[in-house]
């Protein structure tokens, strides 16, 4: 097979000091999100992801769990797999540091790597961050009385004792001209600024030996040395398809070098120096891209199961579905930043993108086909002026998506086929398909045919980030979803030329009114932070019910009537012309720990959508949302009404979205 077809991707393997959580699954989401990207690109795909065993860390958990360290991760590998599977990741191999075939290609490697000359013995005195299995160096080192890890912020162990040292100092320059000549080589491209500069800054040898720690892989004839745990665990990614075992050698050379290792911003200095170093030394060539995202976070705490603040994907499975959680994660998160992750943000995704938007114009097509019974729509010989419009945005949808998706954008591939998505909505709405059935049924038929285009289009798109769903989209206009041909290509010709035989099938997606919150699911902080938030709004509610008994004989409203309203100040990141109304404007709006909301305006009369995009207003969040032009409206922006024109109501300083008027 053709080597320039194959997509060999990893995710970082996971210390089994816990379960999974929302950060490791984030990850694991990607990988297998680029996988089935690759795969709607007709390439053969391998998703690498594994357990990562050895070391000092694990072994402490596992002393104070008192359990032998392999019993200990042995409790954890179902939690990972199975929490991976229910999460539909496509892995085609989960590697354990603890393999046999992976402990033996790891001694035979350093054997190789001592007898060439690149590993020597020495001493090491120093500091160690068991945390983050990492041998700070002086420079380094956070001053205090007992020296902190730069990275964690943890206090360092001193530990001085004999070691293996991997000459890394020897591979500065080569390092530094590798970077130099691919540019590319970590994406974002910003991060490899931070590699070079450490790179620059001067590297010394590495140890890769422990003799205190036990819990690892031993040296061949010296057995009191085990391997350090990046050592033991960057080699996973070519011991798992094969390296240093007999009869795997094509297996091995087909599909190495990897063409993406992801991982988050914590670990990139392991992946692009260490590893490439390693390599470098071994004589295999180089991994061709990484991909590095930031961290989900937890009100602005990196989500880790040392901060105690992790969120269960089994919970979240339990009450979303995987499919929207999945959405979720890829559409809130951009690539290079962090991401704060709250349960309101991901209802409203859910509600606005996934029920209304999407779920709602498969139904209102399918519905209003069958009132009329239409169970075949085939394409039309000739379409209207208004069709080929959206054909053209079809087209350019997919080239957009494309190119965001090659750049690893994801949050922006699914915004611009959101803004495609909501132009079907309109386009169908405006076109009033219900009057057409009764007056002119071949237009009826070209509307529908032009939606159904368009939702099928969609619907591939979308497959690799939530394939369970869009393959039952697609069963609803009468197509299997199949691999065999190149159906990204076939996309790309702007061929409309399908028949649809379509099939009623229950909604795709539910939606989420704020008071179907069930913060109570939640065994989490994330959860407790919801509860405790509960509790003294509960107690609030209290205090202000006498003064609301009270107020009820009076024209006064009381304090607690007046806190009824959940006035809130928003920053407005899009607006919107609608055109088929005379009035409105569309906004999203950023409402902090309200979540992002789309809210219409009738303000079209007094201002253009760019006079208001980046402007922070005052919106009312929870008036019951309302339905405007077929689409929801879920919330208010005030507005003073001036003789002239109504101005905006905003507040004189920027303050942080979500904070509420009182
Ligand atoms: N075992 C090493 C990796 C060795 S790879 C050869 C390790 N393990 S880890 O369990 O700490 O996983 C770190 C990775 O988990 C991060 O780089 C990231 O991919 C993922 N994440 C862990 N917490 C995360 C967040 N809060 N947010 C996003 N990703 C998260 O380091």
């Amino acid at each position: 097979m053709d080597k320039s077809k194959k997509f060999y991707v990893t995710t970082p393997i996971y210390y089994v000091t816990a379960k999974p959580h929302l950060g490791t699954l984030y990850t694991t989401i990607l990988a297998d999100v680029l996988a089935r990207w690759n795969k709607l690109q007709g390439k053969k795909t391998f998703l690498l992801t594994g357990t990562d065993e050895h070391g000092q860390k694990v072994a402490k958990a596992a002393e104070k769990a008192k359990k032998s360290p392999k019993e200990f991760v042995d409790g954890f590998i179902d939690a990972y797999q199975s929490t991976w599977k229910d999460y539909e990741i496509n892995y085609d191999h989960f590697i354990r540091t603890t393999d046999p075939y992976h402990e033996k290609a790891v001694q035979a490697w350093i054997k190789m790597l001592i007898d060439k000359g690149d590993i020597y013995k020495s001493v090491y005195k120093g500091w160690y961050c068991a945390q983050c299995e990492l041998f700070v160096t002086e420079k380094d080192l956070e001053k205090g009385h007992v020296p902190s890890c730069p990275d964690c912020k943890r206090e360092t162990e001193e530990v001085q004792e004999e070691c293996y040292f991997f000459k890394l100092s020897k591979y500065q320059d080569k390092l530094l001209k590798f970077y130099e000549e691919n540019p590319d080589f970590v994406a974002p491209k910003e991060r490899l600024n931070e590699v070079i500069n450490f790179v620059k800054d001067g590297l010394k040898d590495l140890s890769i030996s422990r003799t205190k720690v036990k819990w690892g892989i031993p040296f061949e004839g010296d057995k009191d040395h085990v391997a350090y745990v990046w050592a033991d665990a960057l080699n996973n990614y070519i011991t798992a398809i094969g390296y240093g075992q007999k009869g795997k050698k094509e297996n091995f050379e087909f599909w190495w070098p990897a063409d993406l290792h992801i991982m988050a911003k914590d670990i990139l200095r392991f992946h692009a120096i260490y590893w490439p170093a390693f390599l470098m030394a071994s004589g295999l060539p180089l991994p061709k891209r990484m991909l590095v995202h930031g961290w989900i976070t937890v009100d602005k705490k990196k989500m880790s199961k040392s901060f105690g603040n992790v969120v269960d994907p089994n919970v979240l499975k339990d009450t979303y579905g995987v499919e929207p959680v999945r959405y979720y994660l890829v559409r809130q998160m951009a690539i290079n930043q962090d991401g704060d992750f709250s349960t309101q943000d991901l209802e409203q995704k859910i509600s606005s993108d996934l029920a209304n938007d999407l779920g709602n114009l498969l139904n209102r097509m399918v519905t209003l086909a069958e009132k009329n019974d239409v169970n075949v729509i085939e394409a039309p010989k000739i379409w209207a002026d208004k069709e080929l419009a959206l054909r053209g945005e079809s087209c350019n949808v997919l080239s957009d998506f494309q190119s965001y998706m090659s750049d690893y954008q994801f949050h922006m591939a699914l915004a611009s086929l959101w803004k495609f998505i909501n132009k079907v909505n309109a386009f169908f709405h405006a076109q009033e398909p219900w009057k057409l059935a009764k007056t002119d049924r071949d237009a009826f038929l070209r509307v529908l045919s032009a939606t159904a285009h368009s939702l099928r289009l969609i619907a591939i798109l979308l497959w690799p980030i939530m394939p369970q769903k869009m393959e039952l989209l697609l069963s609803s206009l009468g197509e299997k979803f199949s691999l065999d041909k190149n159906i990204l290509e076939d996309l790309s010709l702007g061929n409309w030329n399908k028949t649809f035989t379509l099939q009623k099938i229950d909604s795709l997606f539910k939606k989420y009114a704020p008071s179907d919150r069930q913060a109570s699911a939640f065994a989490s902080t994330v959860a407790k932070a919801m509860v405790d938030k509960k509790a003294t709004a509960d107690k609030q509610d209290d205090r202000g019910k006498k003064a609301s008994d009270e107020s009820e004989k009076s024209e006064h409203i009381s304090i607690n009537d007046f806190a009824k309203v959940h006035l809130v100040v928003g920053t407005i990141e899009l607006a919107e012309d609608v055109q088929e109304s005379n009035k409105l404007l569309k906004l999203q709006v950023d409402c902090g720990d309200y979540g992002k909301r789309q809210v219409f305006a009738g303000v079209k009369k007094f201002y253009k959508p760019e006079e208001l995009i980046g402007k922070q207003g005052v919106f009312v969040v929870n008036l019951k949302p309302r339905k405007m032009m077929g689409m929801e409206s879920q919330g208010m922006m005030l507005f003073a009404e001036g003789k002239e024109k109504l101005q905006m109501v905003t507040v004189a300083g920027t303050v942080a979205n979500g904070t509420r008027l009182r």
